[in-house]
């Protein structure tokens, strides 16, 4: 079973997360992060910035888990623009070390197996950061997503572009497809741990946590991972069946065991 860890706000789960990071950081210089985008991590981050200061981050790698298709990487909504924005620069990291997969359209048809080849190489992923879409998308792995599949060309639901559309002009300059790890890929990832916030991701938690395992719900295949933490705010956890549990056992934790 994931670990789930229900916090009081945003904050204290990017607290939460950045300490980990940072203590694998120290123990391991040149860590692999499986890095995500989107508004859940930035807490993560923001945090991150205190713990690292004046750290030697010079080695740290990092992979991040999707990018959309035919987007200029220079524009300010791509996820290579985001995550130089928000985790290479604040953090001081090599940019060189840092990957997006590479969404232009020429050779796009090879850049999912470049990716993987590239995370092999790099030892594979210590540490992955997921969001959850309202589709129950992780990476962007829409419902139907094969549990087997590895970095791939996919096409995003209507859902997820509106659900995207705040970072544009409109819902139709999103675009409609997207490059992504896939749920095999990240399942790859030596620890999963799986941020979400608000009452509007309270279904898509329920169901990656408790739910069927199930490829209409991606955020499901969790479960078949052996150590994933969940960390929520109280409003994503308000439909967990088994939140007092998990706060009975969070409590209780052994402090030797770490997140
Ligand atoms: C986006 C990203 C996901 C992210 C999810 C939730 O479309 N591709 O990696 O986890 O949707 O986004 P947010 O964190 O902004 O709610």
């Amino acid at each position: 079973m994931a670990e789930i860890v229900i916090v009081p706000d945003r904050a204290a789960a990017g607290a939460l997360v950045a300490d980990e990071i940072a203590a694998l950081i120290a123990r391991r210089p040149d860590a692999v992060l499986g890095l995500a985008t989107g508004s859940t991590p930035l807490p993560v981050y923001e945090a991150l910035r205190s713990r690292l200061a004046g750290a030697d981050v010079s080695r740290v790698r990092g992979f991040a888990l999707d990018e959309y298709v035919g987007i200029d990487p220079g524009h300010p909504e791509s996820y290579r623009s985001v995550i130089t924005r928000e985790v290479v620069r604040p953090l001081g990291l090599d940019p060189a070390r840092v990957r997006t997969p590479d969404g232009t359209l020429d050779g796009i048809e090879h850049h999912g197996e470049d990716y993987e080849e590239a995370i092999a190489h790099a030892g594979g992923v210590d540490l992955q950061l997921l969001g959850i879409g309202t589709t129950g998308h992780i990476g962007f792995n829409e419902p139907g997503s094969s549990f087997a599949s590895r970095t791939r060309v996919k096409t995003l639901t209507q859902q997820t572009r509106e659900d995207n559309a705040r970072f544009f002009d409109s819902v139709d300059d999103v675009p409609t497809h997207c490059i992504t790890q896939g749920l095999g890929t990240i399942l790859d990832a030596r620890h999963l741990v799986l941020l979400a916030f608000g009452e509007g991701k309270a279904a898509a938690v329920a169901g990656a946590v408790e739910g069927p395992v199930t490829s209409s719900l991606p955020g499901s295949a969790i479960q078949l991972h052996p150590h994933v933490t969940v960390v929520v705010d109280e409003s994503a956890a308000s439909r967990l069946a088994h939140a007092d549990y998990y706060r009975y056992a969070y409590a209780r934790k052994p402090a030797w065991q770490g997140l």
